[in-house]
């Protein structure tokens, strides 16, 4: 998810909201900006409530739902059956088997055709990001590099999960991305790119040569990624989501991980035509969800006969 140029982040698009909206006068807020940090911040302040937003992290989610979105594996455990998420086993990178024995005992799983395990296999750390050792093995030679890499990385969760390969013989599937607010998809994008991939970056899109982000409207995509954020907003209070995901040769949509404070929001604005736009529509909503939380504050009243007298600035601290 890195690049070369200027960085700018939820929080910084947070401001932008505030400011048009009024800044103090709709609602009272501090922003700190720190030379050596490359997002700021912004604090919302209700009374005693304290609402942030840094880098790409809101207020929104309950503690657990984080923890829930994070960890891969009490994802896949605990939501295996109610949305699609490839079929995935969990080993500990501490299992007292050696890495032959581990290996010998995972080849046997994929090559008994009653597993729901087959190779290729995609072996992956259970609380991973940026792509890091995520190996997808085709024999026991590779399938070995990969369960020693993640075990010789002491980060990124305890255990290696075995995951269901999400393509075929024609290739990955479909690379989706579904920006999702309170169970509603805001921006979904795919990626994807006209040069060949080497191997060594295959699971790792931001890397791709050459690759675009494209917004995807299809609704038959949209209305999948919005019911899956419904299930995960109602039930495990999950507010603010980016999915993702895979799409296979029949339009199904498959989850492979959330991020619950995405990065990337200003490529989508480059890359996008419309991207600027739709991000100003979330941030727009997630300010009206700051509001809504102070009820004394009728930012409507506030915002009609005030937001015209423009922005003031921010503090700094
Ligand atoms: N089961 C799978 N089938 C096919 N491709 C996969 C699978 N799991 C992961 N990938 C590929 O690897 C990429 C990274 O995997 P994943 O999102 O699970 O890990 P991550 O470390 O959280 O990555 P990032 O932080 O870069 O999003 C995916 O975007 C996808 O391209
Ligand atoms: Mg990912």
């Amino acid at each position: 998810m890195e690049d070369e140029e200027g960085h700018k982040y939820l929080a910084s698009y947070m401001i932008d909201a505030w400011r048009a909206r009024g800044g103090h006068a709709a609602v009272p807020a501090k922003v700190r900006r720190e030379s050596f940090c490359d997002s700021p911040e912004i604090i919302f302040t209700h009374g005693e409530r304290q609402f942030s937003f840094f880098f790409g992290k809101t207020p929104f989610n309950d503690p657990q739902a984080d923890t829930l979105i994070s960890d891969k594996w009490l994802l896949f455990q605990t939501l295996g059956d109610q949305i699609p998420l490839p079929y995935t086993e969990f080993v500990a990178k501490d299992d007292p088997r050696d890495d032959a024995a581990l290996v010998q005992a995972i080849l046997q799983k994929a090559e008994d055709p009653h597993s729901p395990l087959a190779f290729p296999l995609v072996v992956k750390p259970s609380e991973g990001s940026l792509s890091r050792n995520v190996f997808i093995a085709h024999e026991a030679h590779e399938l070995a590099r990969a369960i020693r890499a993640n075990r010789d990385d002491p980060d990124n969760g305890p255990g290696i999960l075995l995951q269901r390969y999400l393509g075929d013989e024609e290739g990955l599937f479909r690379e989706i991305r579904g920006i999702c607010l309170d169970g509603r998809t805001m921006i979904a994008y795919e990626r994807t790119t006209t040069q060949p991939i080497p191997d060594n970056v295959l699971t790792d899109p931001a890397h791709w040569p050459g690759v675009v982000r494209r917004e995807v409207t299809d609704p038959a995509i949209i209305e999948q990624i919005d019911s899956i954020a419904d299930r995960l907003h109602e039930d495990y209070g999950v507010c603010y989501v980016a999915f993702d995901m895979k799409c296979d040769r029949d339009g199904k949509m498959w989850v492979l991980e959330g991020n619950v404070a995405p990065l990337g929001l200003d490529e989508i604005e480059r890359q996008m035509p419309n991207g600027g736009a739709l991000i100003h529509a979330m941030a727009e909503k997630m300010l009206d969800k700051v509001m809504a939380h102070a009820p004394q504050l009728q930012y409507h009243q506030d915002y009609d006969s005030q937001g015209a007298a423009g922005p003031p600035e921010p503090d700094f601290s």
